[in-house]
């Protein structure tokens, strides 16, 4: 694949004029900038980058232009579950290899991806120039999009953690595995009494029924209400563990394309929803440059 053929192109009109993109109305909410929201947990295998990719459809599919951070630098994986192979990530931007237009790949319905690899592990490492050079080149981003979605990884690495404190909202991953549960909590944790964050919503997923997410969900808020606080924990709903949603793993394609009927797409559908009827403080800084500024700050 070419990613830099026609990319620039792409960034600059297709993908982001939602007019004549397969009927989907592109958001005149004029907003100063995109969602930031890292989607995150303290366990790995919780469904995180599989929940990034269809709550991208989702949102695509209300309108929204979606870009995701690839920011799993471990096992960079969002690209293997659209079937795609990219070439370039964020070390070639680094680099002044590329452009980022030139790094950023097309998924599934339009939606944009960046890959990171271990370039973001060298953010601590760059002069200011390069710093300077890096946020100019996402500021042109802002506008094209109204979701940044970030899959973080999971643990407590700093890294992670950074993703979470540069992002504007954290939707954290849990399932009904009691290491799951103190996981999320120790990533809070680590958050709140570390860095001061204090807001976090709370997904849950791979459950059997709404009342098993529930209960995590108050098992957390309780320990979370007895030892930490003054955190915010916001209950965002669940995600039913489906057959399909594994079918559609194997077939390298989201639940929610292959299977959209499925009770693990429309809890997706739900979500983006329930999220989008739930907008951050317009006060709260969102954009794609004042992300990677924090993120370069935090390093
Ligand atoms: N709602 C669900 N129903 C069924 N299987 C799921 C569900 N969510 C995740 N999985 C399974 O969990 C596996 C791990 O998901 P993944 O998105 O890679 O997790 P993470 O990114 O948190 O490590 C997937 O390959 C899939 O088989
Ligand atoms: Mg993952």
């Amino acid at each position: 694949m070419d990613q830099a053929n026609g990319l620039r192109e792409m960034v600059r009109n297709k993908a982001y004029n939602m007019n004549g993109v397969k009927g989907v109305k592109r958001d005149s909410g004029g907003s100063p900038g995109p969602r930031v929201v890292s989607v995150t947990s303290g366990k790995g295998g919780v469904g995180k980058t599989n929940i990034v990719g269809n709550l991208a459809i989702a949102f695509r599919r209300l309108g929204k232009r979606v870009l995701i951070l690839d920011g799993d630098l471990g096992l960079a994986n969002i690209d293997i579950i659209f079937g795609l192979n990219p070439v370039y990530n964020i070390k070639h931007v680094i680099n002044g290899e590329k452009d980022l237009e030139e790094v950023i790949v097309e998924g599934p319905e339009e939606i944009c991806i960046i890959p990171g690899g271990s370039g973001l592990h060298e953010l601590v490492h760059l002069t200011n120039g390069q710093k300077l050079n890096l946020l100019n080149e996402f500021d042109t981003l802002n506008e094209d999009f109204d979701i940044f979605l970030i899959d973080t990884g999971a643990g407590i690495s700093s890294n992670i953690i950074y993703f979470n404190i540069a992002a504007q909202e954290r939707i954290v991953v849990a399932t009904c595995e009691p290491s799951s549960i103190t996981d999320a909590y120790a990533l809070m944790k680590v958050m709140f009494t570390q860095h001061g964050t204090r807001s976090f919503k709370l997904l849950v997923n791979m459950v059997s029924h709404a009342e098993e997410a529930k209960s995590v969900f108050e098992n957390l808020s309780n320990a979370v209400g007895r030892f930490l606080k003054d955190i915010s924990l916001e209950y965002v709903g669940f995600i039913l563990k489906d057959d399909n949603f594994q079918r559609a793993v194997r077939q390298q394609c989201t639940v929610l394309q292959r299977y959209p009927e499925s009770e693990s797409s429309k809890g997706f559908c739900e979500l983006a929803q329930r999220l989008l009827a739930n907008s951050p403080n317009a006060s709260c800084d969102g954009n794609i440059k004042f992300f990677w500024k924090k993120l370069m700050s935090c390093h």
